[in-house]
């Protein structure tokens, strides 16, 4: 009996190979933020009408928030980097294990599961590989918001009270700036009876974005992108058509990175420039030239130095973004310290980097790395979507054929990565079967 292959399985038996040395030339083109589409593809449902989202990425990670959502009883069509979403007849309010624990951020659209239609039930998502990743302050602020919330089995069940299990605005302080609670209570609010305001709240852009999308859709909210959010319910919300995904900021600030470790002048577009201020300032404090203009940036990197981050929630220096970094300090002239902050388990890059001739210690949370003058190729395994990144980077620059497995995690979140770096003069195949 022959057995077909998935495309997941290929990912796990496929691996990069990626020939080190070369320098990079041209524009690297960013595309639609994967974080940003996830939950505009969730406030979906807080609407009978037709959702249009455009410069949606290729990734599996959307294409598993469209399996999501499409168990619901959402029709989700798209066709290139335009995806349409309608929830005119949610059939479910709870969608299977398997799905949400492939993907956490699905877990996000219990609060608009719960705005529109006074219930739902979402399977817990777990921990993963680079931390424990609660979902505790989601919780507490759907209660803040007068929903009943049990957790029994694996299974979050939150109700509205009242005949029409409408959700009613509340003051919310939370305990950390999540992106996750933040964008969940936010979504929960939007249909709420009267005012809510969240407190100490998520400042990243894609909170902005998805502020941004529901107010398009009819929702009054204010403040989004500032540490208090404030949301002022409405009876309902309609559809929206073209609305545009915010570039990446994460792949924008790789990009950067790859010009920098393999001292390339290059062309990274489009970005929002004060989505990646502190990562433009920490390739400054190391040695790269920044020229910005528009949405443009060029970058000229100079002799890099050695320079400390430390991870923070926006607009600090993004985890996601420090794995990619160790890549490029791991050749910097001198001693660089860096600090992660959000996630207890997200150094597991080191060893890989280690395996390819980089000199780290690691001290808890902090990874102290001194630069050497050269990487070398050998097989590596990505842990994680962006160690998977910087896999990719630390290859760009070593000496010899680096072999990078793990692709299913690279494949969740950079969109045709390996055609974009062939285009600007990498050397990046990808082999296996
Ligand atoms: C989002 C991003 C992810 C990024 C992260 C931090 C999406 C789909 N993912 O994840 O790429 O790495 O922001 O920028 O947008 N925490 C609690 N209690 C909670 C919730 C969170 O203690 O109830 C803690 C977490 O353990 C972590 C920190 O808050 O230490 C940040 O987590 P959070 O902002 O919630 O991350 P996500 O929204 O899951």
């Amino acid at each position: 009996m022959v057995v077909g292959v998935t495309a997941s399985q290929k990912n796990l038996t496929q691996y990069l190979s990626v020939t080190g040395g070369h320098s990079l030339h041209g524009t690297l083109k960013v595309s639609g933020a994967k974080n940003s589409t996830l939950v505009l593809m969730t406030a979906s449902l807080l609407t009978n009408e037709t959702i249009e989202l455009t410069n949606v990425p290729d990734l599996t990670d959307i294409h598993s928030m469209g399996k999501i959502l499409g168990s619901l009883g959402v029709v989700v069509e798209r066709s290139m980097n335009r995806m349409r979403l309608t929830a005119s007849d949610l059939t479910n309010a709870e969608p299977p294990y398997e799905l949400v624990n492939s993907l956490r951020a699905s877990f996000f659209s219990i609060g608009s599961l719960l705005g529109r239609l006074g219930h739902a039930r979402m399977p817990l998502p777990g921990g993963c590989r680079i931390g424990a990743r609660p979902v505790a302050e989601h919780i507490r602020g759907l209660k803040a918001l007068g929903a009943v919330v049990t957790v029994q089995h694996g299974v979050v069940a939150a109700s509205g009270t009242g005949s029409n299990q409408r959700l009613k605005g509340a003051p919310i302080i939370l305990d950390c700036p999540s992106v996750g609670a933040t964008e969940t209570i936010l979504m929960a609010a939007v249909l709420a009876k009267g005012t809510t305001t969240i407190e100490n709240a998520a400042q990243e852009p894609e909170v902005q974005d998805l502020a941004n999308l529901l107010n398009v859709m009819g929702a009054r909210i204010s403040g989004a992108g500032r540490s208090v959010i404030s949301i002022e319910g409405v009876e309902s919300l309609h559809g929206c058509l073209d609305y545009p995904v915010i570039p990446d900021r994460i792949e924008a600030g790789t990009f950067l990175m790859a010009a920098a470790v393999t001292r390339s002048s290059m062309r990274v577009e489009p970005v929002i420039p004060e989505h990646i201020n502190a990562v433009l300032q920490k390739l400054r404090d190391c040695g790269c030239l920044l020229k910005i203009s528009g949405t443009s940036v060029d970058i000229t990197p100079g002799d890099l130095i050695a320079t400390d981050i430390t991870t923070q929630p926006f607009p600090g220096f993004p985890t996601d973004l420090q794995a990619p970094f160790m890549a490029v300090m791991s050749t910097a002239k001198g001693t660089s310290v860096i600090s992660e902050r959000i996630y207890e388990n997200r150094l597991q890059h080191v060893a890989e980097l280690q395996r390819m001739g980089a000199n780290i210690r690691v001290e808890g949370g902090t990874a102290i790395v001194e630069g050497v003058p050269i990487l070398s190729a050998a097989p590596v395994v990505s842990s994680d979507l962006r160690a998977a990144a910087a896999m990719i980077l630390a290859g760009l620059s070593a000496r010899g054929t680096t072999q990078i497995s793990g692709l299913s995690h690279l494949d969740r979140g950079y969109d045709n990565i390996e055609s974009k770096l062939r285009g600007v003069g990498a050397d990046v195949e990808r082999d296996g079967f």
